[in-house]
């Protein structure tokens, strides 16, 4: 999968920079080309020469060649290739890459990078462990960067514990991976329909009952799908988010009901439907036609009514062929509630998330989900970007729908 890849090899200084040689060396075997970019630390820890002699191309390091006055673009670089892999990635790297703090080229490349970018750290246990590091990682993680997580085992300092750099055969197999289920394009012929985002449930002119979604796993989701070839069709609520890239159409709706309406359209031809929209499940009996004034009324009272539950209904007449996967955003009872959503909406597979998770549900870049198929499986996952977890979701319908 790695032959004719466009790869930069970001190393930073740290003793692990010695096992960046193998990593180079796997790669250029495996077929890729590679550019390495590094930072003056990493330079005291392994030469430009032997790095140079390995890629077969002078290394870069400095914004500019010394006596030639020769400027280095990191912006071409970043756009010549298909993926930067950051190994070893220092503490005080890592910080500067989460805060874009520009002030070397391996940086200034990290930030005009468009490719996905893999991230593996490699420092003491005890700097692996702080605060600070795991803010600055799961920075990282929710701008989409991929990490490879440390392993545990002996350190250059002599103590044991998490902070040793993945092993450089374990890297290659993890960009092999990434490669082969975008090149593998193993959704292409299949149309998936995705519901994303809150909805809005009028009350009069100006107001609206809604909630807290802000579409990010839903576009996630559509954003992955397209990209493993599959038509998409995504039906969203208000969210301020641009649509993915590739092969996706957007239907914007506001309401349930017309969320409903929109999915009714197309659910008959889709293979796949993921329902992750955050569905209002009642909406005002009457909208009124003018904003409603205060007036001296102490109180007052909305009457609600239920909205129609799009996954149960579309769910109640799903054909063979077709694989419906639910959410449930829970706050207890996770996963009984999860498995009796799972069967009372005739779902195939069931994302299960817990607003008691620090870093899961709602509004920010990370989730941590729980799935669970019809069938009895169960899997969990650790916090990761909504990018990965979407990776996750769709290497999990994949599994089922073989
Ligand atoms: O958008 P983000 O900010 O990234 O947040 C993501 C998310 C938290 C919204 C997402 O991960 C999630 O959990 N989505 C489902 C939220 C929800 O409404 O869960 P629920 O347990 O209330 O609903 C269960 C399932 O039924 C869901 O698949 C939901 O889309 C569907 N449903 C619910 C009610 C309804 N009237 N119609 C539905 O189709």
């Amino acid at each position: 999968m790695l032959k004719g890849k466009h790869i930069i090899l970001g190393i930073t200084g740290g003793i692990a920079a010695y096992k960046s040689v193998s990593l180079l060396r796997l790669l250029v075997k495996a077929g890729a080309e590679v550019q390495v970019v590094i930072t003056p630390a990493g330079k005291e820890f392994i030469t430009p020469v032997t790095l140079s002699a390995l890629s077969g191309k002078p290394v870069v390091s400095e914004f500019f060649t010394a006596n030639t006055g020769e400027w280095h673009s990191h912006v071409d670089l970043g756009l010549w290739a298909d993926c930067m892999v950051i190994a070893p990635a220092t503490a005080s790297s890592i910080a500067k890459m989460a805060n874009g703090v520009a002030d070397n080229m391996l940086i200034t490349t990290y930030l005009s990078a468009k490719s996905p970018v893999f991230i593996a750290p490699a420092m003491d246990l005890d700097m692996m462990a702080h605060p600070s590091t795991r803010r600055n990682i799961e920075a990282l993680r929710s701008y989409g960067n991929h990490i490879i997580e440390p392993e545990s085992g002996f350190l250059a300092s002599g103590l044991i514990g998490k902070g040793r750099m993945e092993e450089p055969e374990k890297i290659v197999e993890v960009l092999d991976r990434f490669f082969e289920k975008i090149e593998n394009q193993s959704l292409a012929g299949k149309k998936v329909l995705i519901t994303a985002g809150p909805t809005y449930e009028a009350i009069d002119p100006v107001r609206f009952i809604g909630n807290y979604s802000s579409g990010k796993m839903g576009y996630a989701l559509a954003a992955e799908a397209a990209r493993r070839g599959a038509e998409v069709v995504l039906v969203s609520g208000p969210v301020s988010l641009p649509a993915p890239e590739g092969n996706v159409t957007r239907v914007d709706v506001t309401s349930a009901r017309e969320m409903l309406t929109a999915c009714e359209k197309v659910f008959d031809e889709a293979d796949v439907a993921i329902f992750c929209a955050a569905v209002a499940d009642y909406a005002p009996e009457h909208v009124a036609d003018h904003k409603i004034k205060r007036g001296d009324m102490p109180e007052m009272t909305l009457k609600l009514v239920r909205n129609p539950d799009i996954a149960a209904t579309l769910g109640a007449r799903r054909h063979g062929g077709q694989t419906l996967v639910g959410f449930a955003l829970e706050t207890d009872d996770e996963m009984v509630n999860g498995r009796s959503k799972l069967e009372r909406k005739h779902l195939d597979m069931v994302v299960i998330n817990s607003m008691r998770d620090a870093g899961a549900g709602f509004s920010g870049d990370t989730n941590k989900i729980t799935v669970v198929t019809a069938a009895g499986d169960e899997k969990s996952f650790p916090l990761k970007s909504k990018t990965e977890v979407a990776a996750d979701i769709i290497d999990c319908i994949e599994n089922i729908s073989r």
